[in-house]
């Protein structure tokens, strides 16, 4: 039930997350008058700053990450006066009371976003129950990486829970952010046409690409340790493939959504070490070129040895009865030829064409949900090419394009944190990830990783600026199937 909160209180707050996201993305409401007129939003890092330095920094992030012409500066100064700073050292319990003090009555509500490193996340936890922060009004919301597997997973979630109930943790998972993602629902549940061809009796397969031309950014210690199956796959791309795979929700709420998404994480049917060379491909990027400028090679950037993968291509199975025999191919991979973020989902051939004596060929319809860069939905349908057809007839493949810049062109496009920001400070979770979800992730995930040690799997190279190493390829084309690019 909606229930708003008057303090927001940011662990982090000085961090790369703050800075180009979350700050940004509260100033982005603020502007549309959507954060209650008295939120205020207490930052707390082990920096020591006070509120006027705290503020300069938010203000100097906003200049830097805001889309030019965005920042106006009447809300830029209404923005700022919510803002105030406490430094806090995590891990001396007595640092806890100058917070308390300063939110001040808690029955109004508090909102904590927790994006801090893992290490930090039990002391933090029990600071805040021992300064009386973990009330009934008070509600979590926990950045990743919550774990690396599923026992430090249940580490963290088992701390968590001690203080805050799973009605009161909100796990964020960005891509569930994102209007395209959403709208995935929306296309799939708010029309009559797609739902009744949604199986394997329709699908041939479905392709997830996560395509980034980045490298390291500055976070080599947390990437390295982590690598793209951890990073990527166990979060952002299961989330997607179990929001294409599950049955309709009985309600678009926290329970139905969740209920749903959940059957689906275990249904992945577990790889092992004997289908490693079959349906997995990890790759680590050596130096190439992007858009014509040449990028250092992982090791380069790293500063170091490392057996991480910076690619990784896996072939899954949802082994129920919808899906039976339908594979999801997933990719994704660092320093790629460009931004390529999609959910791609082939149908299958009609099952006769009365056209082939005619001489035209027929192509399977695709439907292509664009997440990255731009975002699109685009179906593409078989259609006559324009003539008198003395020679025969030619089909060609056209999209019917959504078109949804235009369509909404009014409205502005959204950070991710917007959206999930909004939901935490209104105390609504569908769009976060409950706890059985999470475990379900991260039992597949474990799954995959003890198949490569058991099968002894070291990244194969592949050039920065291609789509990864051959063998990506020859995953799907043993299929008959080839990547969407
Ligand atoms: C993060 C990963 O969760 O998602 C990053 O840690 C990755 O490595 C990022 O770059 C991608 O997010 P987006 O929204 O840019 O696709």
């Amino acid at each position: 039930m909606p229930d708003k909160v008057s303090t927001l209180l940011l662990f982090g707050a000085t961090g790369d997350l703050a800075r180009r996201m979350l700050l940004p993305s509260l100033y982005g409401l603020d502007s549309d008058g959507l954060l209650p007129d008295d939120l205020r939003i207490i930052g707390t890092a082990r920096t020591e700053l006070d509120d006027d330095a705290f503020r300069g920094r938010a203000r100097e992030a906003l200049e830097t990450y805001l889309p030019a012409g965005f920042a106006q500066t009447d809300v830029v100064e209404r923005f700022l006066k919510r803002l105030s700073y406490v430094a806090l050292d995590a891990t001396q319990p007595a640092s806890f009371a100058k917070l308390t003090q300063t939110i001040g009555d808690i029955n109004r509500g508090v909102a904590i976003f927790l994006s801090t490193a893992p290490s930090l996340f039990s002391p933090t936890i029990a600071g805040l129950e021992a300064a009386g922060l973990t009330s009934a009004r008070v509600r979590m919301a926990l950045e990743k990486p919550l774990g690396s597997d599923l026992i430090s997973s249940r580490e963290i979630n088992d701390s968590v829970a001690a203080a805050f109930p799973e009605e009161r943790t909100f796990r964020i998972d960005h891509y569930l952010g994102k209007e395209t993602v959403q709208n995935l629902l929306a296309l799939r549940f708010a029309n009559l046409m797609f739902e009744p061809l949604w199986n394997s009796s329709h699908i041939d397969h479905v392709q997830i690409s996560v395509a980034e031309t980045v490298g390291l950014e500055g976070r080599g210690d947390y990437y390295d340790g982590a690598g793209a199956l951890r990073d990527m796959v166990q979060n952002h791309m299961l989330q997607l493939l179990a929001l294409v795979a599950m049955e309709p929700p009985t309600n678009f709420d926290a329970t139905g959504v969740r209920d749903e998404k959940v059957k689906i994480l275990r249904s992945l049917r577990p790889i092992k070490a004997e289908d490693i060379d079959t349906h997995c491909v990890t790759g680590q990027f050596t130096r190439g070129a992007i858009d014509g400028e040449t990028v250092p090679g992982y090791i380069e950037e790293l500063g170091r040895d490392s057996t991480t993968e910076t690619f990784v291509a896996v072939k899954a199975h949802v082994d129920n009865w919808r899906w039976a025999g339908v594979p999801f191919y997933l990719r994704t991979g660092k320093r790629m030829p460009k931004r390529h973020t999609e959910i791609f989902i082939q149908f299958k051939s009609v099952p006769y064409s009365i056209f082939a004596a005619r001489g035209a060929r027929t192509q399977p319809n695709k439907l292509i949900i664009g997440l990255q860069p731009e975002e699109t939905i685009r179906l593409l349908v078989m259609a006559k090419t324009p003539g008198l057809d003395r020679d025969g007839i030619r089909l060609r493949e056209v999209p019917l394009d959504l078109g949804l810049a235009n369509a909404f062109a009014d409205r502005r496009r959204r950070i991710a944190y917007e959206r999930l920001l909004l939901d935490l400070i209104e105390g609504d979770p569908t769009l976060f990830v409950r706890r059985d979800e999470v475990e379900a992730q991260w039992a597949w995930i474990d799954g995959i990783r003890a198949a490569w040690s058991a099968a002894g799997v070291a990244p194969k190279s592949y050039a920065a600026g291609t789509w990864g190493p051959s063998a990506a390829i020859a995953l799907t084309e043993r299929d008959g199937v080839s990547w969407h690019e």
